[in-house]
């Protein structure tokens, strides 16, 4: 049985809802069951500052290898574009930590009150290297949607590039492409 298969087994006897302590800010522990590899034991919960240092570096080596190639020159430079996301007012943040307490992946956001009710603009996501395609993005989203949804959130907004896995991957979270909307920009 394939790693995804399994994912998916465990989806559906234990979808993540169920076990979700409905507190804003409260841990949920998973476990991604594999028969052919070991277990992946997670932790899904709320960012906290502690965690500024592994997401700063996963960042780095996440978005400097296949298919994005990024050149951020320096740790510093991806700790000062992290932590002006972390320092926005409405930010919030959602990590999934292994068992050997390694941030296994991230996701950055702000709260946006629009019209329409509230929204969660997603700013970064990102799944450790060696553990992408394993079910602990579509986890995590899981999890915060669970959480956001409690909260009176409407919808989840994000923009991504054209044709690469990370379309893929929200296409099969449940986000649809607005074609109304363009992302426009200026030169300067
Ligand atoms: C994109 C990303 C967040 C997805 O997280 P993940 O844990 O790897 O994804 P999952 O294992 O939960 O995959 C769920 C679905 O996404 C799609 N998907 C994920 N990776 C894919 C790939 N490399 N190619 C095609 N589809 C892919 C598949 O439809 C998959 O469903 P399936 O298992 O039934 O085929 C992660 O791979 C990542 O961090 N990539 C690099 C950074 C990045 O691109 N971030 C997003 C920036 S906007």
């Amino acid at each position: 049985m394939s790693i995804k298969a399994v994912v998916k087994e465990h989806f559906s006897h234990s979808p993540i809802s169920r076990h979700l302590n409905k507190h804003f800010l409260n841990a949920q522990e998973i476990t991604i069951k594999n028969t052919n590899w070991e277990d992946i034991n997670l932790e899904l919960r709320r960012f906290s500052s502690d965690d500024v240092f592994q997401c700063v570096e996963l960042f780095m080596r996440v978005f400097s290898s296949d298919p994005w190639f990024d050149n951020w020159l320096s740790f510093d430079y991806v700790n000062d574009y992290l932590n002006e996301l972390i320092l926005n007012p409405v930010f919030m943040g959602f990590v999934a930590r292994e068992d050997s307490d390694e941030i296994a992946a991230v996701c950055f956001g702000h709260k946006k009150s629009w019209w329409m009710g509230k929204e969660f603009i997603i700013d970064e996501f990102y799944v450790k290297n060696d553990r992408q395609g394993k079910g602990i993005g579509s986890l995590l989203m899981d999890y915060m949607v669970d959480i956001l949804s409690e909260n009176d959130y409407k919808r989840l907004i994000l923009t991504t590039n054209r044709n690469i896995p990370a379309q893929w991957f929200y296409i099969k979270n449940g986000f649809v492409n607005n074609e109304n909307r363009v992302v426009m920009i200026k030169e300067i």
